[in-house]
């Protein structure tokens, strides 16, 4: 099959969310840049800019962060369906199948046209996202759920509900700077295949399992746990040039985190990562996992074919060793992810309601003409 260049010239709409320039690094949302966010603003500001294209004031900051966390819970028979779950399936695949569930309990689910309802919906979303991630990483250990906290934003929700103890201010600041640098990206596979459903007529959560599909594979969410598998796989500094020369130049494998369509130079998100991957490593005691990633990229980067190809580490690289430093499992990382893309997801969701079909047409290059033969004869 041939792919036609991933339709990497295609536009697809016009779009108020967020603007990437790939060739100088700059990412903006509504108009800010991400730089500007991503220290100063909590994810639930984002939210809000993202579906009123403006930042909220205080009170309309604190009535969402109230809405969001107050319609954080999820069905007891949720929880059942993921207890009853064989361990060892991917937290990705509980997150689609939960997701998908959940709209069964939706009372406004099969509501397609009404964008303030599919508002309503998102937000309600966004907080179960939460309590789904963290319920999992519990459910996954053998223990016991913990139901989330009205009083909490979603950095802060998320940590409480993987613990059941206060969460710990630095970490809620490092979750929610990860939170806020995710959140959304332009016509990225899986906001697209949001909006392919969307485009359908069809409801948000089906639109956003799409998006939770796309989001799991490895060229695109799914790096970031397998940049943290291969840098455990590296194991030590002094690894990762012998691992360079006979993964990487051999041909064989890709680097992880490394490389993005739209990115030909630094991915201002890795840049803020690694700032803060850095700070988190040191605190915490893993600085040997920070030190092995930036080893690899200044490695990857003094290569020709990665300088020719303009491969520079992409915004999965660093947040693999934030989230590791958290004391997340590897196998919660895209989950993660998409408790943060969500914001976008739904922003475009709700930009595409009522938009035309997306239908595009594919280059037959079969043959024609073949003789039909009945079964018996073949
Ligand atoms: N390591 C080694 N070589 C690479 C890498 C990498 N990580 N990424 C791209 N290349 C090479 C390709 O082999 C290709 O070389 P060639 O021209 O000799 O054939 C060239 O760079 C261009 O690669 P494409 O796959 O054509 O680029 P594309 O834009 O289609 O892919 C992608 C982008 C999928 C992100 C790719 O860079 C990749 O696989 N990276 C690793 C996975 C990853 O980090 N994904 C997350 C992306 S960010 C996100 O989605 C949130």
């Amino acid at each position: 099959m041939t792919d036609r260049g991933g339709l990497e010239e295609a536009v697809v709409a016009d779009i108020t969310t967020s603007y990437i320039d790939g060739s100088t690094g700059e990412l903006i949302y509504c108009g800010y840049a991400i730089e500007d966010l991503a220290e100063t603003t909590s994810f639930e500001e984002i939210l809000f800019l993202l579906y009123n294209a403006r930042l909220p004031n205080q009170a309309e900051y604190e009535a969402l962060r109230a809405t969001v966390a107050q319609d954080a819970a999820i069905p007891a028979a949720v929880i059942q369906m993921m207890k009853s779950l064989p361990s060892g399936t991917p937290a990705m695949a509980v997150l689609r199948t939960a997701v998908s569930m959940l709209s069964a309990f939706e009372p406004d689910a099969e509501n397609l046209t009404d964008k303030d309802v599919a508002q309503a919906k998102a937000f309600r979303l966004t907080g179960q996202i939460t309590t789904i991630c963290a319920a999992w990483m519990r459910i996954a250990k053998g223990q016991a759920p913990i139901c989330p906290r009205p009083d909490l934003s979603v950095a802060e929700n998320f940590l409480y509900m993987t613990t059941g103890e206060e969460p710990d201010p630095t970490a809620c600041a490092a979750l929610n700077v990860y939170l806020v640098l995710l959140a959304e990206h332009g016509m990225n596979a899986s906001t697209f295949a949001s909006r392919v459903v969307t485009a359908t007529g069809s409801d948000l959560h089906s639109a956003i399992v799409a998006g939770i599909s796309a989001l799991k594979g490895p060229s695109h969410g799914g790096a970031n746990s397998e940049a943290m598998k291969m840098f455990v796989e590296i194991g030590e500094v002094e690894n990762v040039a012998p691992w360079f020369e006979k993964n990487v130049k051999s041909g064989k494998r890709r680097i992880m985190g490394i490389g993005h369509r739209v990115y030909k130079s630094n991915d201002p998100r890795a840049g803020i990562l690694r700032r803060h991957a850095e700070a988190l490593a040191e605190s915490s005691g893993k600085r040997k996992w920070f030190d092995i990633a930036v080893n690899l990229a200044e490695t990857a980067r003094a290569d020709d074919y990665f300088i020719q190809r303009n491969l520079y580490p992409n915004v999965d690289y660093y947040s693999a060793i934030v989230l590791y430093t958290l004391d997340l499992d590897i196998d919660m990382f895209t989950p993660l992810f998409a408790m943060s893309r969500i914001a976008g997801w739904s922003a475009h969701v709700i930009d595409q309601m009522g938009g035309r079909l997306i239908r595009p047409k594919a280059n037959y290059v079969g043959p024609r003409g073949l003789k039909w033969i009945p079964i018996s004869e073949r």
